[in-house]
């Protein structure tokens, strides 16, 4: 097995393939003066199986249209399989057909990457698990939870509670506490569909005392916002905010600093200021396990 380094992913593949001590072949790319994007493989591999480490984070439409690319040569290349990695699995938010007549994008991205060439997506903490179910691809969600709880114990944060939001959000809440050895609590919320308001409701806490906020995804924070002034309001002192995914759009994380939290700590799936800690191991785990 071969990983390769997509062009949105260089800095975790070469985490990954130095935990699993795996070959590394770095992409040679480059982006034309019109944005288009130049891809070549430094050296053959043909009859090998390739590994791709390509996140579909922003932009995604570049991301993905570079995961095509990607494996589509490979196998005019001669390689003899090749999986993809996506540690953000973009489009994953529209799932369903929420008005008539909307693009199933999930289903579609997936169409797309499978006639790419690409026989299995291994990806983190995604949106809508339940696409697995029905994907034309095999979809190998891993769960970050784990390492999410052993980053934020590292932090020593005293007699935490830890605050969830939604359906998936009880999940990730449970986990991580369990990791931290204390309660967690499930706030629900709402997004008006075509405003992007959320509104977030939590049963009142007594005696508030520091608070960890997890989700799976930050992107425009407003979720994030709504639950911090909730609990801020209940008189929580310290607000740690957590999550795998932090797409951080439209201003945010000073949205989120500004109604008082502590901190905003992140996965690397997406590269920036709030990669704290790193998915590289459970990924690597994963993909031996497969190999
Ligand atoms: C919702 O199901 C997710 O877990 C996140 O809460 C949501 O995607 C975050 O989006 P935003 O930051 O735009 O509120």
């Amino acid at each position: 097995m071969i990983l390769v380094a997509g062009p949105a992913s260089t800095y975790l593949a070469e985490k990954i393939a130095e935990i699993a001590r795996l070959k590394l072949i770095k992409l040679e790319h480059k982006l034309f003066p019109d944005g288009e994007s130049y891809i070549r493989f430094p050296e053959s591999v043909k009859g090998r199986d390739l590994v791709v480490i390509q996140g579909t984070h922003p932009p995604q439409d570049k991301h993905l249209v570079q995961a095509y690319f990607i494996a589509e040569n490979a196998v005019d290349l001669g390689a003899n399989s090749v999986s993809l990695i996506a540690p953000y699995l973009a489009y994953a938010r529209q799932d369903k057909r929420f008005f008539e007549g909307e693009v199933i994008s999930i289903k579609s991205v997936l169409r797309m990457l499978k006639s790419a060439g690409y026989e299995k997506i291994y990806t983190v903490n995604v949106h809508s698990p339940w696409i697995s179910g029905t994907s034309p691809i095999p979809l190998i969600n891993i769960h970050a939870e784990k390492v999410v709880g052993s980053y934020l114990k590292r932090l020593n944060i005293q007699n935490p509670i830890v605050v969830s939001v939604g359906k998936k959000g009880e999940e990730m809440a449970s986990a991580v506490a369990g990791e931290l050895g204390t309660e967690y609590i499930v706030a629900k919320s709402s997004r008006d569909k075509v405003t992007g308001q959320v509104v977030v409701e939590i049963d009142r806490i007594r005696g508030l005392r520091d608070v960890i906020v997890v989700d799976d995804i930050i992107s425009t924070g407003g979720t994030m916002v709504e639950v911090i002034k909730a609990l801020k309001r209940m008189g929580a002192e310290k607000v740690y905010v957590a999550c795998v995914h932090a797409l951080m759009v439209g201003g945010a994380s000073e949205k989120i600093m500004e109604v008082g939290a502590e901190e905003i700590i992140a996965s690397d799936t997406i590269p920036n200021e709030y990669s704290k800690y790193s998915v590289a191991g459970i990924l690597a785990e994963e993909i031996l396990r497969g190999k």
